[in-house]
């Protein structure tokens, strides 16, 4: 089991036997089914705080040479206090020491703090899923006040 100590918060890997922490999946990903297509052959790591489950990201293998973050998400109220760029930090930690040269991250195209978030990590973009969240859900998702059309995928090279 991998273990990362912060002051009071430690990152370590969900054991498959461990209750999913759905609620915070959802954040991320709307819809159960999208979620249920790649958890349960993804590494799940969660960051708890006196023992709760606060925040959470998801390690799918894409090839020998990629992996991909295909979920992140802090709880709402521990938002905005530098939890999400921990995460992204220790995931490119753990993808590098694991060998990988590539790291992708995938999000809405209207999804302005994350896409912030991962080109201020050094992600770039590369490819975009055109009319992604239109084609694989069942209703409009709207961000920022704008509705998500297109999924920007941004990946990160691992030196
Ligand atoms: N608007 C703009 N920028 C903001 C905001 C905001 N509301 N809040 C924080 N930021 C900035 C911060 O200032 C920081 O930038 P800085 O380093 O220049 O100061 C940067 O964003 C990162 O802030 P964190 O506090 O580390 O981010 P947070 O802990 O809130 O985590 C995350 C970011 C994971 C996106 C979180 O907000 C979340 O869970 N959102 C809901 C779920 C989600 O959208 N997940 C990502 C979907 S894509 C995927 O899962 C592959």
């Amino acid at each position: 089991m991998e273990k990362k100590e912060t002051k009071h918060q430690m990152i370590r890997q969900l054991r498959k036997d461990e209750k999913l922490p759905c609620d915070l999946l959802l954040l991320a990903d709307e819809l159960l089914e999208a979620i249920n297509k790649y958890i349960f052959d993804s590494d799940i790591y969660v960051l708890e705080q006196e023992n709760k489950v606060i925040a959470v990201y998801v390690l799918q293998l894409i090839n020998k040479n990629e992996i991909e973050i295909k979920n992140i998400a802090v709880a709402t109220d521990f938002q905005g206090q530098g939890i999400g760029k921990l995460l992204l930090r220790d995931a490119v930690c753990k993808a590098k020491g694991r060998g990988f040269r590539t790291i992708i991250i995938g999000t809405g195209d209207a999804s302005i703090k994350q896409l912030y978030l991962y080109q201020k990590e050094g992600f770039e973009v590369f490819d975009v899923k055109k009319s992604f969240f239109i084609d694989n859900y069942p209703k409009p998702i709207y961000e920022n006040g704008i509705q998500l059309k297109h999924m920007i995928m941004l990946k990160k090279e691992l030196k």
